[in-house]
């Protein structure tokens, strides 16, 4: 399943170009869609210029990607310097891979690292592997007896990125299972020792099953443990209009990410957090 991480985290500098408005000192961005329209004037909000400022900017624009530029400040300044050798030998292999769109971006992987470590998580999960760049991230960042259960159901791309995980010296930490999602989770649910168990849970796979997904997760991850849904921005497509011209996978899963979003948003059992970090990931902590 395709992945918009990498649309979002890597817009080309065709596809996004800065330019500054000198009328307010706003710098707006002109977006080469790649649904075919073409350089549609918007702000830095994402909100259509022509009408003035969008209402976010009106009382305290919070978004911080105004340009590819700005990403690339990122990685270049807190991200590429940090990355440990084998992830950086890891995404440089995926990037040749026909899937690498899919991969888990490096700022995130960075991202999900401190947040393990400021969790102090020991066993863990992740649902879609691919070649694993969230996979070692997570490895690298849980203490040396610490365990991630890791699924896919294409066991060949893991078998691509487990050397690097060696490289890591953490290959003992992953026990990888291969096949679809729901049936290894039910097979870890029907053992009592791993209900409320686990302290994180990545979930990057199919979109059309996060809400099973949820169910099932809900009673692996102890109280107190955190859940973290990937790509609930949806490369933006979430607050697309209906009429909108998208890739048809992203029209596709729209509807889905939209009702997990809708779904974890009300559900009383967990604490959220919309976070925009890459494709946006939602992290969910339960309280009860
Ligand atoms: C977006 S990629 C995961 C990227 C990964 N987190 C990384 O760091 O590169 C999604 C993965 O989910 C896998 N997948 C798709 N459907 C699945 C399912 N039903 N159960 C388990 N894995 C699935 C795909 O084979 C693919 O490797």
């Amino acid at each position: 399943m395709v992945s918009t991480a990498l649309i979002i985290s890597t817009p080309s500098h065709s596809e996004a170009n800065a330019a500054s408005d000198e009328s307010n000192g706003d710098t707006h961005v002109s977006v080469e869609k790649s649904n075919g329209k073409s350089n549609v004037a918007e702000n830095s909000n994402g909100a259509h210029a022509a009408k003035g400022p969008g209402k976010h900017q009106a009382v305290g624009h919070k978004s911080l990607l105004k340009s590819d530029d700005l990403y690339q400040y990122i990685l270049e300044t807190s991200v590429y310097p940090r990355e440990h050798k084998a992830l950086r030998d890891l995404r440089e292999m995926t990037a040749r891979h026909p899937w690498n769109l899919m991969s888990t971006s490096p700022d995130e992987g960075q991202f999900l690292m401190l947040l393990l470590k400021l969790m102090n998580a020991k066993n863990t999960i992740e649902v879609g592997v691919y070649t694993g760049y969230s996979l070692l991230s997570t490895a690298l960042a849980l203490p040396d007896d610490g365990k991630v259960i890791a699924m896919d159901i294409h066991r060949k791309n893991f078998e691509l990125g487990y050397p690097f995980m060696e490289q890591a010296g953490v290959a003992h930490k992953i026990d990888f299972r291969e096949g679809p999602g729901l049936d290894t989770l039910d097979a870890l649910l029907l053992e009592e020792k791993n209900r409320g168990f686990f302290d994180f849970i990545f979930v990057d796979a199919d979109k059309d099953n996060y809400v099973n997904y949820h169910e099932r997760l809900m009673k692996l991850i102890k109280v107190g443990g955190m859940i973290g849904y990937d790509n609930t921005l949806w490369n933006g497509a979430v607050v697309a209009a209906d009429d909108e011209i998208l890739p048809k996978y992203v029209r596709y899963y729209k509807e889905y990410v939209c009702n997990i979003n809708n779904v974890l948003a009300s559900d009383p059992r967990i604490e959220i957090s919309q976070v925009p970090v890459s494709d946006g990931i939602t992290l969910c902590r339960r309280i009860l």
